[in-house]
């Protein structure tokens, strides 16, 4: 059976702690790894934007001894509409993992009914599974442990990142609270699903709509843009409703003395991160987008292990 990585909780706690451990080893010895070396091939495709995406994967590829091809989908047969489970038949007779950033969760899981390749989540709607990891590995880096941690998410509850820090932040055993306005709240299916895994890791989740509450006594504050990609036009009011939970000097005055702060990037400066913030001590946002390239090396070198 083919291994995917569509969500955060693809992996179990056991498996998502072999891949950080791993990641860290690939860090220490960035060249020393060449499981794709042939050089095995990986489609890397975009539906949306990506600077941090496209970088690291085309790298780490290349880094693993493998070889890229990065294409935009409205470039390929995909842009006019060749099904996605054709799609997955025949990329599946050229390379070992499809890296795929898109739109709606169910078009990752169509071309997962019919590819042999492991598909990895590079972003949809729903989850961006990928960053997660990047973002516990940074998390292990500054705080030497994940298990027992407090983590508060405040902003747009109902995003990519959110979805995936609550069911990639239990798995790995952190108390995970999300803090955003009425009707930017997770999805209630997502929230049961982390609450499940919660059980496993003696993790908790919590949704709240004040920020004072989710953020006090936090080891680690997060947040994200308020207008994720495909949002731009949605007609909603993605600034007012946001502002109460503005990740700035005063709100992170009741986290922890040693809080870091996270962000997957691009942050829009001034909104959901002021610079005082974002440039401050308890940012950690570089080492952040750095371990992008970490994690998903480690990642790509234990899915091909287990297919
Ligand atoms: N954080 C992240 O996924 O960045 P990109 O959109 O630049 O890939
Ligand atoms: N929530 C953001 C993350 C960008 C990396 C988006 O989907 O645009």
């Amino acid at each position: 059976m083919t291994r995917h990585f569509l969500r955060d909780d693809d992996l179990t706690p056991a498996e998502q702690a072999e891949v950080l451990a791993l990641a860290a080893d690939m860090k220490k010895a960035p060249f020393s790894h060449r499981p794709l070396e042939g050089p095995r091939g990986v489609a890397v495709i975009f539906d949306k934007n990506s600077t941090r995406t496209r970088f690291s994967f085309e790298l780490g590829v290349a880094q693993l001894g493998g070889h890229a091809v990065v294409v935009e989908s409205r470039s390929t047969q995909l842009g006019r509409d060749e099904t996605l489970q054709d799609t997955g038949r025949v990329l599946s007779r050229y390379v070992d993992a499809i890296v795929w950033r898109t739109f709606g969760q169910e078009r990752l899981e169509a071309m997962a009914e019919t590819s042999t390749a492991a598909i990895v989540n590079a972003l949809s709607d729903e989850f961006h599974p990928c960053q997660v990891l990047a973002d516990l590995q940074t998390i292990a880096e500054h705080k030497g442990k994940l298990a027992g941690l407090k983590l508060a998410y405040l902003g747009d509850g109902a995003n990519n990142m959110a979805h995936s820090l609550m069911l990639g932040g239990v798995t790995a055993g952190i108390h995970v609270n999300v803090a955003a306005p009425d009707g930017f709240t997770p999805d209630p299916e997502i929230v049961s699903a982390a609450r499940e895994r919660a059980t496993e890791t003696d993790a908790s989740v919590r949704v709240v709509t004040d920020p004072v509450d989710a953020v006090r006594g936090a080891d680690v504050v997060v947040t994200d843009t308020w207008t994720s990609m495909g949002q731009e036009a949605d007609g909603l009011d993605r600034i007012a409703p946001f502002l109460p939970y503005q990740v700035n000097s005063d709100l992170l005055a009741h986290a922890s003395p040693t809080v870091i702060v996270l962000h997957c990037l691009p942050a829009h400066r001034g909104e959901e991160i002021t610079d005082e913030v974002m440039d401050g001590k308890h940012s950690v946002v570089w080492d952040e987008a750095e371990n992008r390239l970490h994690a998903q090396k480690a990642l790509l070198t234990w899915l091909l292990e287990h297919q």
